[in-house]
């Protein structure tokens, strides 16, 4: 079975055609990020538009690029949410055209499942149940997956998410968006020697608070006039060891609750590399296994939410045409 997948979540429209739930034949990825940069952020106006410049031509060469022809595709599957609402209808709406037009069932796909799915894409996939976390720009949420379509929310962030936290700290340094890539590659030049707070929450909740070590950063660089490229390193270095401990005990902690010798971790953080070692290396002194899809599966991508869509169109999990998207998380 062949499904084209659509995703225009956030700033990424991206469209991918895969086959047999797991195979990829095609993953276009168009990155608004030189546009929202000069902005520190994502303007969801120009995002937008930007999806509706843009879709066409990515699903064009998604389609190209697998080798197919229209007819060949057996069901479409797009993100119905959460997400931004204008730059989900942009995706949601095309793929609804689409497979009205060519009499194809229709998959709305939850975006934060599409990214647990990116770890069923990997040449290794994890076995089940496994914990997992999805950790991007929006989201810092810690799941127990019994099964490819049972996702248990065990905890999640109550205010910044991880992702948005690397966001701030690299606009309070000058470094630009996304930060996520700059802080991590600034990071490996300085030891991380300055102790930041790491909020652990109640002895057994799951759940994230990243607000506090945002505003400790903040306090830093104003009280010590944090300027030169030095500090600035020490800075993200220690900024991003405050992250990845908070990340690797509250994961550790889950998995030994349920048990579970397995931990996956999905969403455009886990693309750092300095927390997927760093969490390997933790893990394995407690016999846990730690799963991570390559960088290309970590952001938004297509990929994941057609492989997502696959289970959802052979399970009769199916949109009709009153359904629409929706900007916050249902699971
Ligand atoms: O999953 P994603 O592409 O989009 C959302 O669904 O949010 O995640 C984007 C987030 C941004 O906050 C970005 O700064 C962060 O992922 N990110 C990283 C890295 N690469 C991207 N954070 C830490 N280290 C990275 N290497
Ligand atoms: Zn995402």
């Amino acid at each position: 079975m062949i499904i084209l997948g659509i995703e225009s979540s956030c700033d990424e429209t991206a469209a991918a055609v895969v086959e047999d739930r797991t195979r990829i034949l095609s993953s276009v990825v168009a990155s608004q990020v030189d546009v929202h940069h000069r902005y520190g952020g994502v303007v969801p106006e120009l995002a937008s538009r930007m999806h509706v410049e843009a879709i066409i031509p990515v699903v064009d060469e998604a389609i190209q690029k697998a080798g197919i022809s229209l007819d060949q595709i057996n069901g479409v599957a797009a993100t119905r949410g959460p997400g931004l609402i204008g730059a989900l209808l942009v995706g949601f709406s095309f793929a609804k055209a689409f497979a009205h037009a060519r009499n194809l069932p229709l998959a709305g796909v939850n975006h934060l499942e599409a990214h647990i799915y990116s770890l069923f894409l990997m040449d290794d996939p994890p076995a089940l149940p496994l914990i997992t976390l999805v950790v991007s720009g929006g989201h810092t949420n810690i799941y127990y997956v019994a099964s490819k379509t049972q996702f248990e929310l065990m905890g999640q962030t109550r205010d910044d998410a991880a992702g948005e936290a690397f966001d701030k700290v690299s606009k309070m340094l000058d470094l630009g968006y996304p930060g996520g890539p700059v802080i991590e590659k600034l990071a490996r030049t300085a030891s991380p020697n300055i102790q930041f707070p790491r909020s652990l929450l109640e002895k057994n909740s799951f759940d994230f608070s990243f607000s506090g070590l945002k505003s400790a950063v903040a306090r830093f660089i104003h009280e010590q006039k944090i300027s030169s490229p030095k500090d600035k390193a020490r800075v993200a270095a220690s900024f991003q060891a405050a992250v990845i401990d908070v990340l690797g005990t509250k994961l550790i902690q889950a998995a030994q609750a349920r048990n579970c010798p397995r931990i996956g971790i999905s969403g455009g953080v886990s693309a750092n590399q300095t927390f997927a070692q760093a969490l390997r290396e933790r893990a394995g002194k407690e016999g846990i296994r730690v799963f991570a899809p390559p960088a290309s599966l970590c952001g938004d991508n297509a990929a994941m939410i057609a492989a997502r869509g696959s289970v959802m169109i052979e399970q009769g999990d199916l949109c009709i045409h009153e359904h629409d998207v929706f900007s916050r998380n249902k699971i």
